[in-house]
């Protein structure tokens, strides 16, 4: 099976950025582990801080792999191109937050993803990836 996980702008400073929301381990060394504890799963890892960059690699990989986990961060509640690409392929994606984006700013109440994805799981930490891997190793 394989499986990849896409991650959004700032993603990359987890660890660093507002730790109380985000918690303090970096993402490498979470999908270390995760990695080791799921290595019947072939798991890859993108981030990147541009929109276009995030379509690309929906469009490159939406066609071939199982399945897609998507942290799109910000551009969850503002981008149009990003849920019209998760509309697009065939590859189930299950979109992912760290935080409860319910319990924030009403900014972060709408996503243009939610409605084209598989599943939502939210605010369960970084614990909130397994989740969503589980739900396509372990369906
Ligand atoms: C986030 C929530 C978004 O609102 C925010 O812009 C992020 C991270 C999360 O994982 O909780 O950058 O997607």
């Amino acid at each position: 099976m394989k499986i990849i996980i896409i991650n959004g702008p700032n993603l990359n400073l987890l660890g660093k950025r507002e730790p109380d929301v985000y918690g303090n381990q970096d993402f490498d060394s979470y999908f270390a582990q995760l990695k080791a504890n799921h290595s019947n799963v072939t798991l890859e890892y993108f981030q990147s801080n541009i929109e276009g960059e995030i379509i690309n690699k929906l469009q490159e990989t939406g066609f071939s792999y199982d399945g897609i986990i998507l942290n799109a961060a910000a551009y969850t509640h503002t981008s149009v191109g990003i849920g019209d690409a998760v509309k697009a392929i065939a590859t189930p994606v299950v979109e992912v937050h760290i935080s409860n984006t319910f319990s924030r700013e009403e900014f972060r109440h709408h996503s243009y993803i939610s409605a084209h994805a598989r599943g939502v799981i939210l605010g369960f930490g970084l614990k909130s990836y397994e989740l969503a891997l589980l739900s396509f190793t372990n369906p």
